[in-house]
C-alpha cells in the first residue's frame, strides 16, 4: 500500500459512522396539526444529542419517528438504512425508545415480565434473562417492585420501569423522552452516571437543562416544529438571548462552571 492509500484507510477508520440521519422531516397529525416542519439533522455514532424546546415544540413527535412509530414526509436513516416496513424489526432492535409517558410503554402484568420481555427476542438462556433483569431493577432501586403490576406504581416508579425495559437491552441508539421527569434526586443522579458511561449514541428530549449540560455533546433547539439552532453544548446553552426567546434558560450548571473557572 502506498502512503497515500494508507492515509486514506486511516482516515476512513477514524471517521465516525452516522447513527441517525433525518432529512427534511415534516409531519402533520390527522387533525391537521403540523408538528414538524422540514427538520434535518445528523447524529454520529456515540454522539449525545439533547433536543430542547418549549412545550409543544415537536420534540416527542420527532423522537417517535426515530424507530418508525410515526412516519412523516422526508427520510430517516439508521446506520445508513432508510426506515421502511421491511426493516422495521431490525431498526427497533437498534433504536430503543423510552416514551415520555410510562403508560404508553408498560403493558405486561408484572414489572419483572415487563423488563424481561424485550430480552426474549435475542437471548435464549433463561438464567441470563433473569440475571440481567434483576440487575437493572437493582441498579434503579426498584427490585422490590418486581412482582407488582406496573399499573399500580407511582409515576416515578413507572418511569424507572420504563427506563429499565429499554436500558436492559443496551440499544445501539438510545432515545429518551424526558428521562429525568418524575425521578427523585438519587435516581436522577444514577441515570446521569449510567448515561455518562453509556458508550453508544444517545438522543434525548429534555426540559432538564442541567441534565442536557451534563450529558449532551450537541444540543438542538426546536420550536413550532422547526429546527432553530444546533451546535456544541457550550455554544447553545450559554446563549441567553436565544434560550430566553424560546422560553428556556441558561442551565445553572453552565453558570457554575463559569463561576468556578
Ligand atoms: N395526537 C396528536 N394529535 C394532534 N396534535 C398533536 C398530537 N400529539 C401532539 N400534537 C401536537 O403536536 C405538537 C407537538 O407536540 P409534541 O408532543 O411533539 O411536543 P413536545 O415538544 O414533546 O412538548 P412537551 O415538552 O410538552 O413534551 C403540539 O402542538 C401538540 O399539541
Ligand atoms: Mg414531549
Amino acid at each position: 500500500m502506498t502512503w497515500l492509500e494508507e492515509k486514506k484507510v486511516a482516515e476512513i477508520a477514524a471517521a465516525k459512522r452516522l447513527a441517525v440521519e433525518v432529512d427534511h422531516l415534516t409531519y402533520t397529525f390527522p387533525d391537521g396539526t403540523t408538528a414538524l416542519r422540514e427538520v434535518s439533522f445528523q447524529v454520529e455514532e456515540q454522539e449525545k444529542l439533547m433536543i430542547i424546546g418549549r412545550n409543544g415544540a415537536g420534540k416527542s413527535t420527532l423522537l417517535l419517528h426515530l424507530n418508525g412509530l410515526l412516519k412523516g414526509k422526508g427520510e430517516i436513516k439508521i446506520f445508513g438504512e432508510t426506515i421502511n416496513k421491511k426493516n422495521i424489526k431490525k431498526i427497533r432492535a437498534q433504536v430503543g425508545l423510552v416514551f415520555q409517558s410510562p403508560d404508553d410503554q408498560l403493558f405486561m402484568p408484572r414489572v419483572l415480565d415487563e423488563v424481561a420481555f424485550g430480552l426474549f427476542n435475542g437471548e435464549k438462556e433463561p438464567e441470563v434473562i433473569e440475571f440481567k433483569t434483576k440487575k437493572i431493577l437493582q441498579n434503579l432501586g426498584i427490585a422490590a417492585l418486581a412482582p407488582k403490576s406496573p399499573q399500580q406504581l407511582s409515576l416515578g416508579e413507572k418511569k424507572k420501569v420504563s427506563l429499565a425495559t429499554v436500558l436492559v437491552l443496551g440499544p445501539k441508539v438510545l432515545v429518551l423522552d424526558e428521562p429525568t421527569s418524575g425521578l427523585d434526586p438519587a435516581s436522577r443522579r444514577w441515570l446521569i452516571n449510567y448515561l455518562k458511561n453509556f458508550n453508544q449514541t444517545i438522543i434525548a428530549a429534555t426540559h432538564d437543562l442541567d441534565f442536557a449540560w451534563e450529558i449532551g455533546s450537541k444540543i438542538m433547539l426546536i420550536d413550532e416544529g422547526q429546527k432553530i439552532a444546533e451546535g456544541q453544548k457550550e455554544e447553545i446553552l450559554s446563549n441567553r438571548e436565544l434560550l430566553e426567546k424560546h422560553q428556556l434558560e441558561v442551565p445553572l450548571l453552565y453558570l457554575l462552571s463559569k463561576y468556578q473557572s
